[in-house]
């Protein structure tokens, strides 16, 4: 019966080889199916403690990467992997303690926008570390809102408020000084600096002081290139005085000499408050250093702080010496004072607030910038 010892044959060898896959196939499987059934597990089962502890981590920011020994040695590599991808850009960086800390100082203030505008800093602040947010409301008490979202951000945070009197609010013609904006919020957190910490105090950690408005967008690099300074560090930043971009003027031996600026270039420093970091200690070794409130003209509030802690020669350049301008964009300077549309056929309006016939202008084409325009933002 040949055709019988064919069949014979043909199962000897067929069946040898199925057993041998689906064996081979089980064990590639079995630690995913675990992770599966581990989870579905009732309290009391063994794998309870992983998954617990993967909640509670979620809970206690420190704690997010610290995971305790999960159902069995195999399957580690493939659970810590999915518990990563799902918390890991909603916590901030671990504290340490050998990198200075960054005080940034905030002043806000209650309008539609302000919850968006704060969001979108809290998103940034996300990425770096050591960083500490003073946020100062503009309000007779501390909102309800803000408080929220600062408690939901996970940040380091000090929240504190005092509200600038209504009539140093109104913007008086050119001839009339008036008490530029977030101007009595950032002097008390500058106080809040001096009062929290010491200047004889050797050992406390380093810091540097930063005044980022909310209406601006920081880029990440920013925050690394101001950790170092000594004094006072400068570079460019983009969209600012109508220009795409304004800068420190820096020589060929890395000292700053000048500013690239249209507006006011014989200002002490003709710089925005977003383009300068100050070392703490140098706070503290000056407590008369404050943003002055009276008689200061429109652009001159950064000057005010600044010739109280240094002299030109003192500043540090950032940012490869000034070339790069690594942070941009005040969102204000879209709304209001760039006409829309215009910026992408190369040409930079300039607020003036001039008027015409009784009709306010708020853009005029500033032809002298477009020598400027050649280093992109
Ligand atoms: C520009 C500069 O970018 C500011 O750093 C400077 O303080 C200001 O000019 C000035 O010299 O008055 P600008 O865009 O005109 O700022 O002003 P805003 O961005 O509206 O205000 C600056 C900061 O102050 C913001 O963080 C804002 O939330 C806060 N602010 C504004 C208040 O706390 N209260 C207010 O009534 C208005
Ligand atoms: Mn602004």
């Amino acid at each position: 019966m040949p055709k019988r010892r064919d069949i014979l044959a043909i199962v000897l060898i067929v069946l040898p080889w199925t057993l041998l896959i689906t064996v081979w196939h089980q064990s590639a499987i079995t630690p995913l199916l675990a992770a599966r059934k581990c989870k579905g597990h009732s309290s009391n089962s063994p794998c309870r403690g992983f998954y617990d502890d993967r909640h509670e981590s979620r809970r206690d920011s420190r704690n997010a990467f610290t995971l305790k020994e999960p159902c069995t040695s195999e399957n580690t590599k493939d659970i810590v992997e999915v518990v990563r991808t799902e918390y890991v850009y909603s916590r901030q960086p671990p504290w340490s303690d050998v990198l200075p800390t960054l005080h940034v100082i905030t002043p806000t203030y209650s309008r539609p926008v302000q919850k968006a505008e704060l969001t979108r800093l809290a998103n940034t602040f996300l990425h770096v570390p050591n960083l500490h947010w003073i946020l100062v409301e503009d309000s007779q008490r501390r909102t309800l809102l803000v408080t929220r979202l600062l408690q939901e951000t996970g940040l380091n945070y000090t929240h504190l408020n005092v509200e600038t009197p209504r009539n140093y609010k109104l913007r008086g013609d050119m001839r009339d000084p008036r008490i530029p904006r977030g101007t009595m919020q950032r002097n008390l957190a500058l106080r809040w600096l001096r009062e929290t910490f010491s200047p004889n105090n050797s050992n406390s950690q380093p810091g540097i002081v930063y005044f980022a408005d909310d209406d601006n967008t920081y880029s990440l690099d920013l925050f690394e290139e101001m950790r170092s300074t000594r004094k006072v560090s400068v570079w460019p930043v983009a969209f600012v005085g109508g220009l795409r971009y304004e800068s420190p003027k820096v020589n060929t031996l890395g000292k700053v000499y000048g500013w690239k600026t249209v507006f006011d270039p014989n200002r002490p420093f003709a710089i925005d408050m977003a383009g300068f970091a100050v070392n703490l200690r140098l706070i503290l070794f000056k407590p008369q250093a404050y943003f002055k409130l009276r008689g200061v003209k429109g652009g001159y509030q950064e000057s005010s702080l600044l010739r109280e802690l240094v002299t030109l020669s003192d500043l540090e350049p950032k940012a490869a010496n000034c070339t790069k301008v690594i942070y941009g964009w005040d969102s204000k300077w879209t709304d209001k004072r760039q006409a829309p549309g215009k910026q992408d056929q190369g040409e930079i309006y300039i607020y003036c607030n001039t008027t015409v016939k009784g009709v306010r202008q708020p853009y005029c084409l500033l032809q002298a910038v477009h020598s400027y325009v050649s280093i992109q933002a």
